[in-house]
């Protein structure tokens, strides 16, 4: 009993200290403007817990490496996790990294804490905080790596790494790059450079952006993680501001468990929670390959957070149509505004036609051109210098690139209806895609089924699983399984009510497709 009360004074005790040290970090990190330059966004405690728990393999010596630790949550949390292990380690050494100062004295303070509750559990432990840039330190242990026989490895890596992008003449680019690694964004980096640095059979467990999971700018570093890695779990959080409530960050974030060196499995664990402390967690064992088919060119992850994405998977799976099947293509609105600025006007006239911007999108599925006083231009000039800009007249299904957050769906199709809208040539602006056939109009019947398939919650759902964010590719769209051109002209005919709602759309693409 007496060891119980000792056990909880201490928990208590370390519960208070990470409060405490959550708030001085908050207030360390009040301006967002910093925050957001190095992509600080700390983990809360539930999340930093779960994280802790998803690592499998017993070791005797931890060597942890928490790179951008900030106040140090995660090892934290770690650490806690392993002094109540029943079967605990002998020895735990983390590495921490840390570029920001203002950071330091919390992180010191967590480690501090943590070494007194290792000591209580009589586990050695030592740390090492390195206050510098982990991008620059860590190229630097991978390109020795060629030439020394040994460094300090590790077998235990916890991760929330920072997320902003990299631009291609950054330094913290051209460091990658000198390691072979090909990236975008500092959180892809980050993971890239761990995978290096832990031994085989090493875990890795991280909280990223979803944005990875799918889109060719993440291709590489999809097929880097699955080549040197075996996934082992895959945890999503149920709203896009579950995991940094806090924060407010509109991201989707998940949390993967990872083991390097080690083949794909058979099967691995979707799980999905709200990320509120105390909120049940549903687990699900499922087929790697429902979640990455390694014969996908693109290596796309495939993600159910619920029943219905599930049944969507299932409706989709049984379209068997490509957009080239269908003689179809999908490309990027030509007119990017701010290179024709010259040629664009607000209101039409005699010399222009019509400019489609997302907020031509009208409500009963077609475009609804022009708009009096519109915060958006409706014309571009029609001269020599811009015909390459235009297409000429048709039907066109448009697709919004970027949903709008009040948006439900992610995928907002629209109909381009040139019997509504008199003009010779169109131009389609840059945020928008556009289904043509060889540069012309579909079939009106035809475009009809296909915004109707495109407006589906199927298609919502299914895009769900494997986007985490709300840009929508015309890579995304040219991967997506069609139904075939009977199917779509059939739904196309029974498109008569307008506007439809979600419900009519729903039956119509349901009756069709079972
Ligand atoms: C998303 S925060 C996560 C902090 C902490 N791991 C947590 O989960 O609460 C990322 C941290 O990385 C730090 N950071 C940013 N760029 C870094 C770099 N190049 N090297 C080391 N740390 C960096 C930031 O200061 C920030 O504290």
């Amino acid at each position: 009993m007496a060891r119980r009360l000792e056990r909880l004074d201490e928990l208590d005790a370390v519960v208070s200290s990470i409060d405490v040290l959550e708030e001085d970090a908050e207030v360390a990190l009040a301006n967002r403007t910093r925050k957001s330059a190095l992509g600080q966004f700390l983990t809360p405690t539930p999340t930093a817990d779960l994280m802790a728990s998803m690592f499998a393999t017993y070791r005797e010596h931890v060597r942890l490496l928490d790179a951008g630790a900030g106040a140090g949550a995660l090892t934290q949390a770690l650490v806690q996790r392993l002094c109540e292990d029943t079967k605990k380690p002998r020895r735990i050494s983390v590495t921490v990294y840390e570029l920001d100062p203002l950071m330091l004295e919390r992180l010191e303070a967590t480690l501090e804490g943590c070494a007194a509750m290792c000591k209580r559990h009589c586990i050695e432990f030592n740390y090492i905080i390195q206050d510098e840039d982990f991008i620059e330190s860590a190229t630097g242990m991978v390109r020795d790596d060629l030439f020394a026989e040994e460094r300090t490895t590790f077998n235990t890596a916890i991760v929330n790494p920072p997320y902003r992008k990299i631009n291609s003449t950054s330094a913290a680019r051209s460091a990658l790059r000198s390691v072979g690694i090909e990236t975008s964004n500092l959180y892809t980096g980050f993971v890239a450079l761990i995978l290096r640095l832990l031994e085989p059979t090493g875990e890795l467990v991280a909280i990223t952006p979803r944005s990875f999971c799918n889109g060719p700018y993440f291709r590489p570093f999809r097929a880097d993680l699955l080549q040197r890695a075996a996934l082992r779990r895959l945890h999503l959080f149920d709203s896009r501001t579950a995991a940094f409530r806090e924060d407010k960050v509109l991201q989707e974030n998940v949390i993967f468990h990872a083991v390097v060196g080690e083949p794909a499995p058979e099967r691995i664990v979707v799980s999905s929670s709200s990320g509120r402390e105390g909120d049940p967690i549903t687990e699900r064992s499922v087929a790697f390959k429902e979640v990455v088919n390694v014969r996908d060119p693109e290596l796309m992850f495939h993600l159910e957070t619920n029943e219905q994405q599930e049944r969507a998977g299932h409706v989709m799976k049984g379209l068997s149509k490509s957009l080239k099947d269908l003689g179809v293509t999908v490309s990027t609105g030509r007119v990017v505004d701010f290179r024709a600025e010259k040629f664009i006007v607000q209101e039409p006239a005699g010399n222009t036609v019509p400019l489609i911007y997302a907020t031509h999108f009208g409500k009963g599925g077609y475009i609804n051109w022009p708009i009096k006083n519109s915060r958006k231009p409706n014309a571009i000039v029609s001269e020599p210098a811009t015909s390459s800009l235009m297409v000429p007249k048709g039907t066109y299904v448009l697709v919004k690139r970027f949903s709008s957050k009040e948006e439900k769906r992610r995928v907002v199709a629209c109909i381009y209806d040139p019997a509504r809208i008199d003009a010779e040539e169109i131009g389609f602006e840059n945020h928008l895609n556009y289904f043509h056939r060889n540069g012309s109009g579909l079939d009106m019947t035809f475009a009809k089924g296909l915004a109707a398939f495109l407006n589906s919650s199927v298609v919502d759902q299914h895009f769900r699983r494997f986007s985490g964010h709300t840009q929508v590719n015309a890579t995304d769209l040219r991967t997506l399984p069609y139904p075939d051109e009977a199917t779509l002209l059939r739904m196309g005919n029974h498109v008569k009510k307008e506007p439809m709602d979600q419900n009519d759309i729903d039956n119509l693409v349901q009756h069709e497709l079972g």
